[in-house]
This record gives structure tokens, sequence and C-alpha cells, in this order.
């Protein structure tokens, strides 16, 4: 049997809508992969209810099969799905290395990031990279047609999950068709601002690349409180904030001896609007952790 934990991701991060994302310390799945002459799955966890473990319905079933290999794959979820926090590319992330251990299928930690795309595809209809990238490589990563770029980098964040639910269709049915030359010109900035935080392991700088007129306003209207989350957030140290993924997590950069300020002070900034929440006080940083 094979053990691979694999945390939380945030896409996105703002100015870098399909593009970006980060690997989170926390939360992660666990999941166990053992030899099986058919494709069996068992779910555990939070949110694990809502999950089929029908290989045929399931992230990890469309690995299994992309991969051309059957197991039997326990999950555990830790995170929760619809979070906005890449919970179906963790399970997918975390099959995908699981197996390649497994089965000793030679192929190296990129070459895995299509595999684990096939299960975001049956989830969510493409097959972003932009979660399960960060999520196998670990750090921040750029995600392009032609490639993806990985950089190692170290950020305190506060990742904040409502207990409200927010479909990825949705949001991704608000994201406007065009923009302006204006507000191009300002998420270009910003993103190679953000990049360059990343390189300099800069809260600051990336906080200021967080920022964006395009997209996030959209998805901030379908998730209760948030302007006052995204205040409160400011105004305890966050050196930027927006919505992770496609929501409703919203996720804040900081200075580590922010972090607690800031997670207390969103988890009140909800509750005001009677919504319950976590927070997460967490880093951007490594990906996947194997245990043989
Ligand atoms: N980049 C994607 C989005 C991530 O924001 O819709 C969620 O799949």
């Amino acid at each position: 049997m094979v053990t691979v934990r694999v945390p939380a991701t945030s896409a996105n991060l703002g100015s870098g809508y399909d593009v970006f994302g980060a690997a989170l310390g926390r939360p992660a799945d666990v999941v166990h992969v053992s030899e099986a002459a058919e494709t069996t799955i068992t779910m555990s966890g939070v949110g694990s209810e809502f999950i089929p473990e029908d290989p045929d319905r399931n992230t990890a079933g469309a690995v299994a099969q992309a991969l051309d290999v059957t197991a039997h794959i326990e999950i555990d979820k830790g995170v929760r799905p619809a979070s906005g926090l890449g919970s179906s590319a963790a399970s997918a992330a975390a099959t995908a290395i699981g197996l390649n251990e497994l089965y000793d299928l030679g192929l190296n930690y990129r070459d895995l990031i299509p595999y684990a795309a096939q299960g975001e595809a049956l989830v969510s209809g493409t097959a972003h990279v932009d979660n399960v990238a960060p999520a196998i490589l670990g750090g921040f990563t750029i995600a392009t047609e032609e490639v993806v770029t990985q950089i190692d980098a170290s950020i305190p964040v506060v990742a904040c999950l409502p207990d409200i639910v927010v479909s990825t269709r949705d949001a991704r049915n608000v994201v406007p068709d065009r923009a302006t030359i204006a507000d191009v010109i300002d998420t270009v900035g910003r993103a190679a601002t953000l990049t360059a935080g990343m390189m300099r392991n800069d809260p600051v700088l990336v906080g200021q690349g967080m920022e964006d007129h395009i997209v996030t306003p959209e998805r901030a209207a379908l998730i209760d409180g948030y302007p006052d989350v995204r205040d409160a957030a400011l105004a305890n140290g966050a050196t930027g904030v927006t919505v992770s993924g496609a929501g409703p997590t919203v996720i804040a950069a900081c200075h580590h001896r922010h972090q607690r300020g800031i997670g207390g002070a969103m988890v009140d900034a909800f509750a005001a609007h009677d919504v319950d929440a976590r927070a997460y006080q967490t880093t951007v940083g490594p990906g996947a952790t194997v245990y043989k």
C-alpha cells in the first residue's frame, strides 16, 4: 500500500485567473492505494457523503482509468468539496502520485499533471491544471497552455472557509467575457508583481498582486459578507485579500505575526452575517508527501 498526503490549493490568487495556483500547508486529503484487480473506492472525511464512490463518477476513478491501472483507493477528505480550495484536485493528485508509486509507472511529477487533470475534467468539465499543478509540485505555479512554471515560495496566508456553498459552474458563469484595456493593463501589472513577490517571499508584493478588477468583483458578490470579511482582514494586517478559486473561501496574504488576528477577524466578520466559518492559518509551501 502507498499513502499520499496532498494539501489544499488556492487557484487564481486574484490577478491570475485560470493561471496561478499555490499549494497550502493545510487542510489536506490523504489517499491510500493498494493493488486490486478492479478499481474500488471508499470515501471518508469532511463532505465525503457528497462524493460518489462509483469509480466512473469519482475523480480518483478517472485518474486510475487515465493511467490504465486498477486499484483499491481509500480517500480521507480533509479538504471540503466545493470550498474553493482544490478539493477534487487534492484527491486526483494524490491518486495519480500513489498509483505511480504503487505500480512503479516511472512517471515524474510533471508527467502526472495531465493524468490528475483528468480527475478535474470529470468534476468540472475542463481539465484545469491550476489546482493540480501546485497540488503535485508544491509552491506557486503559473500554468499556461504550453508550460507549467513552478516557484518554491513561502508566504503566510489565512484561508477562511465559510459554511456556504458556491457552485464552480455558477462562479464561472459570472466571469465577464470582456475586459477593458485599462483593467487588462492593471491585471498584467498585478500578476507580474505577485510573481515577483513569490520569488522574493515578499507578502507585501504578493498582497498587492492579489487585487483584481475583472473576475473577483463578480465572484465576491456570490459570497455573503465578502466586503466586510475583506475589510476585516485588511484592518488586521493582511497585505492582500481575494476569493480562493471559485470560492467561497476568502484568502488573505500576510506576515506571520498577523495570521492569528486576521483569522479571528475574518471569522467574526462572517459571523456578523450569520455565516459560520473556520480559518486555516497556513503557508504557501510543499505539495504532495508520499508514505510507503
Ligand atoms: N481557476 C478555476 C476557477 C479554479 O476559478 O474557476 C476552480 O476550478
